[in-house]
């Protein structure tokens, strides 16, 4: 009878990810064998802290030295799952120069440093594999490298960071406040140990650098991110969105315009028919607009960890057949485009704007008038009368590009009779 194949692998970290996927890849061993004609067995896991506890693990497979994963020459996958950018950028980059196959999951890598490591996967021959980068278990990098390339992609928007989103739909549903609904996603473990780069969009935008530049063959990286967060959304805002027929959420938005590349990501106000504004709480979802494969949505879980595990190991299991198989690193660096990413002045946008303003006659007139004179046309106006002669106006404008709206508001501001620029929201 022919030995069974064993292909060796190692973990780099054992945290939520890390223990998610030694679980999964022990609840799936057998159907793993069967979809990849090779047996996993992981032979190392690195840690930091060899004192904690690690339920489930015997401890023979620990390890805090990197050095020996590296030299095993019969480690052939490296799972990276320890996150930040070093050491993370120097072991996946030490691990393909030994020649091994590496799948990671993080974002924060691959979005300033994907290039490099990509085009070292390929120098070497070995696969580089990070499905579980972007919206956890949703499969979008893959539908964007294989499923998706006969079409030429024009836009990549999406709720890419389940955080924030949980914590929107919580203002929204429940009128919770801001503070209450991020405690809340912190405790269910959506959000980051430190949640400023879930709030602030950086966590979206790294997610939304992978997708464009793989989406446009042409490299982005979160640096040339425009990221704006939701720490200034209000329940105000929320309040008058609704009573125009929006819904407010933290979008990542990558499209192609004229041959650049718009790449962003804040809030938005989102028509309520529109189908990224059903979904809630911490799922994620993605929407692509090609030119042969017109509109595509996937949505699903975006973090925790079965689901980011489940994607980890849809890589480990990929990259298994292609060890079996002897074809590691036919997918490299799919960036063969040099264009340019735009100034976010130079893009166009409908906006929200709430002003605080003096209740008395001629100044609604006044500040139509400055927004007119910077070619800003007003779509709908709302009063509402507050207390202490002073009166909210709520606007939605037309499309305008944003350095003429922004400089319209440096003029609004100069305004005698305004008391409050209260928010600026764009809207999708
Ligand atoms: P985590 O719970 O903080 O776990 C990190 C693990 O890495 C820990 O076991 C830690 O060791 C180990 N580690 C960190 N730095 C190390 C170092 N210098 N040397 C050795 N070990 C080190 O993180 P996580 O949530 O599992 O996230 C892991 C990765 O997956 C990140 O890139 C993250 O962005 C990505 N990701 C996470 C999710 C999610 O839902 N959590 C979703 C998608 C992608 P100790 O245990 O000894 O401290
Ligand atoms: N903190 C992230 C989120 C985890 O809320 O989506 C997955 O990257």
């Amino acid at each position: 009878m022919e030995q069974e194949k064993v292909i060796k692998a190692a973990l780099l970290g054992f945290g939520t990810v890390g223990g998610g996927v030694y679980k999964l890849a022990g609840r799936l061993a057998d159907e793993m064998q069967k979809k990849a004609g090779a047996r996993l067995e992981i032979k190392k896991i690195l840690v930091r802290d060899m004192t904690k506890p690690r339920e489930g693990v015997s401890p023979e497979l620990l390890t805090d030295d990197w050095n020996e994963i590296l030299s095993d020459p019969e480690i052939e996958i490296v799972i990276e799952l320890m996150g930040g950018i070093e050491p993370a950028r120097t072991y996946v980059s030490q691990a393909l120069e030994a020649g091994k196959n590496v799948v990671t999951a993080n974002k924060d890598l691959l979005a300033e440093y994907g290039g490099e490591l990509l085009e070292k996967s390929k120098e070497n021959g070995k696969d580089l594999q990070f499905e579980a980068s972007v919206a956890g278990a949703i499969p979008v990098i893959r539908a964007l490298k294989h499923s998706l390339s006969g079409s030429i992609i024009t836009e990549v928007s999406g709720i890419v960071n389940g955080t924030t989103n949980y914590i929107l739909t919580k203002m929204s549903e429940k009128g919770m406040d801001y503070q209450e609904a991020l405690q809340m996603a912190m405790e269910k473990g959506y959000a980051e140990s430190n949640p400023e780069a879930d709030v602030e969009g950086y966590d979206a935008g790294r997610k939304i650098a992978i997708m464009a530049s793989i989406a446009f063959n042409s490299r982005v990286t979160f640096p040339q991110v425009y990221t704006e967060g939701i720490t200034k959304i209000t329940a105000g805002d929320i309040r008058f969105a609704k009573e125009f027929g929006y819904v407010i959420k933290l979008l990542g938005i990558a499209k192609l315009e004229e041959g650049e590349i718009l790449v962003k990501v804040h809030p938005v106000l989102l028509p309520e028919d529109h189908p990224l504004a059903s979904v809630r709480n911490s799922f994620n979802a993605v929407f692509i607009h090609g030119e042969a494969c017109d509109d595509a949505m996937f949505m699903g879980r975006g973090a925790g960890e079965m689901p980011t595990a489940s994607a980890v190991i849809g890589d480990v299991i990929d990259v298994m057949g292609n060890i079996v198989h002897g074809c590691c690193g036919r997918t490299g660096c799919t960036c063969y485009k040099e264009l340019k990413v735009k100034e976010i002045g130079d893009s166009a946008s409908k906006y929200f704007l709430r002003l605080k303003v003096e209740d008395k006659p001629g100044v609604l007139a006044n500040i139509a008038g400055v927004l007119g004179n910077n070619g800003v046309s007003i779509a709908q106006v709302v009063q509402k009368k507050s207390e202490n002669q002073v009166a909210e106006l709520v606007i939605i404008t037309d499309e305008v590009m944003e350095k003429n709206f922004n400089a319209s508001i440096q003029t609004v501001r100069q305004m005698t009779a305004l008391k409050q620029v209260a928010s600026i929201i764009r809207v999708y």
